[in-house]
């Protein structure tokens, strides 16, 4: 068997001990598999830039961030678009490029838009089985990613490191966190955190409601507070205007609130973005246990001819999902979340 490994859309830790656990799982099989990595993504199934792989050089990765084969985003809404000079859109040259290399299966990994090329590709016929890879954990179908739960410890180490400063200084921090459609990192880290105000995109918010949680806990003799706040927090008037409508502002929503803050506050108030730093380094051990079971599951399938599938996690058990029901398909925090209720019950507020 020839199977191509792609890693696609934007990177998280986890990728290379995901792409170790699928490799040795092949490796480790009795029919002879041939490995080749797939440069850069789909990037490098539409140049044909490809080589073929040894075992060897999956060695020592389970706990490098970062992706040995590289990765790009090849937005969805793309791939009928022609590459120039060719009158032939990126889908059929993808098609086309991994029957001339006689492939017998794609392994991708990735997030939500690679879900919607790899299903894309499988309706063409071509063997795929993924892994669900973000750290924004809002792929359908799998209980988390893999990414995740690494970049909620970084995150929680942000917020923890900021709390001595802010309470040395009585000020109040505003800590904007990864997460343009789904907060399940803002929400996580905020409650590992200890964050007193966490703002998601699925509750938008009123600066009132933030102000009086501040200005209680000041009554109360403390004098500082931490925001945790998702790339994609709304506020609730944006909330009431068609999505379509909503003017996206020239500064992000941890800057917004800064300067609604320092309007309405006589304190001091710091933003910290702590960015791509939450999806760089080495994945947590959870992560890498996580990725070598999705990956020896990956290759299972591989084996078993399974193809058109995305591992997942469901419940405590590694099972596989139809790439039909996961493509297209987003996982924001329900509304009626066990979590949101605890951490109300917490005493954190989600800015209603
Ligand atoms: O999807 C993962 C993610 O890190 C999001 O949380 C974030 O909004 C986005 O990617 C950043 O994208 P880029 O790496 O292209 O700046």
């Amino acid at each position: 068997m020839k199977i191509g490994f792609l890693t696609s859309g934007g990177d998280c830790q986890g990728l290379n001990a995901a792409l170790r656990g699928v490799a040795k799982t092949l490796f480790g099989a009795v029919p002879y598999v041939e490995i080749y990595g797939i440069q850069d993504g789909y990037r490098g199934l539409i140049d044909c830039e490809w080589r073929k792989m040894e075992m060897h050089e999956f060695s020592g990765i389970l706990r490098e961030g970062g992706t040995i084969l590289g990765t790009s985003r090849q937005p969805y809404k793309t791939i009928r678009d022609f590459e120039d000079s060719s009158n032939v859109d990126r889908l059929t040259t993808m098609v086309r490029n991994y029957h001339n290399e006689c492939l017998d299966a794609l392994v991708v990994l990735g997030g939500n838009g690679t879900h919607k090329t790899a299903y894309a590709l499988s309706q063409y016929g071509i063997n795929i089985v993924t892994l669900p890879k973000t750290i924004d954990n809002d792929i359908y179908g799998t209980d988390y990613s893999f990414g995740f739960d690494s970049a909620v410890a970084k995150a929680t180490d942000v917020l923890d490191t900021l709390h001595s400063t802010a309470a040395a200084h009585g000020r109040i921090f505003v800590c904007e966190l990864m997460g343009r459609k789904a907060g399940w990192v803002a929400l996580y880290a905020g409650i590992a955190g200890g964050a007193d105000v966490i703002l998601l995109p699925e509750i938008p918010y009123t600066i009132d409601s933030v102000l009086e949680v501040i200005n209680r806990r000041n009554q109360s003799g403390k004098n500082f507070s931490i925001i945790a706040v998702a790339e994609g927090a709304i506020t609730h008037d944006m909330s009431q205007q068609p999505k379509k409508e909503r003017k996206v502002g020239d500064i992000s929503p941890g800057m917004e609130i800064v300067r609604a803050l320092d309007e309405r506050l006589d304190q001091d108030v710091r933003l910290v973005i702590p960015g791509h730093f939450q999806r760089g380094g080495d994945p947590t051990p959870t992560d890498r246990v996580f990725c070598s079971r999705l990956g020896a599951m990956a290759g299972e399938l591989v084996l078993k001819r399974k193809f058109g599938y995305m591992v997942a996690l469901q419940g405590l058990s590694i099972g596989a999902v139809p790439l039909s029901e996961v493509a297209g398909k987003l996982k924001t925090i329900p509304h009626d979340s066990e979590m949101l209720k605890q951490a109300r019950l917490l005493g954190i507020s989600l800015g209603e």
